[in-house]
């Protein structure tokens, strides 16, 4: 028997002011975004932004439905909305920001598993990792991909055993 330690790596930073220009930006996106959010239900608004190699930012929110589970996230509506229109065109970087009945959340939003699962797909997909910028109030939380949001994650290579 081994006992075995799974490292993960991230990058806390104070704010946008601390990263590059484009993924303040992307942020900023996100946060816009997250403002037009349909979460009747949850009163929580998710906004995702993301940056493709073509240079096009697309973006999405949380739209929520009275039959609960026909809802989706906003990560999942813009990176289907991205895939669907730019299929060809690799997704390099994506923003979430999260608002509540306060404003936005002071800690980083974490993605829901499902929504971690679609990331994966889209690096598998185009063969690249997708850098993923949690914003917060009080810190943003960088990641360079899904691997360490999603560790011991289900991909093609499972389907083979
Ligand atoms: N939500 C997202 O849009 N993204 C996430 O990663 C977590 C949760 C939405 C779903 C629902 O509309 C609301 O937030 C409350 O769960």
């Amino acid at each position: 028997m081994i006992s075995r330690e799974l490292r993960i790596v991230y990058t806390e930073l104070s704010g946008t002011e601390e990263l590059p220009e484009a993924w303040a930006g992307l942020v900023e996106a996100a946060r816009k975004i997250a403002g037009q959010a349909y979460s009747p239900y949850s009163g929580f608004r998710v906004g995702a932004a993301v940056l493709l190699a073509n240079g096009t930012v697309v973006t999405g929110n949380n739209q929520e439905n009275a039959a609960y589970p026909s809802g989706l996230c906003a990560e999942r509506t813009a990176l289907f909305y991205a895939n669907a229109n730019f299929p060809d065109v690799p997704v390099v970087a994506m923003a979430i920001s999260a608002a509540n009945a306060r404003g936005r959340v002071n800690e980083p939003v974490k993605p829901c598993g499902s929504c971690r699962q679609v990331m994966l797909e889209t690096e598998i997909r185009f063969n690249q990792r997708v850098k993923i910028i949690l914003d917060g109030k009080n810190r943003i939380h960088l990641f360079d991909g899904i691997d360490d949001l999603l560790p011991f994650s289900f991909k093609p290579a499972s389907l083979k055993g």
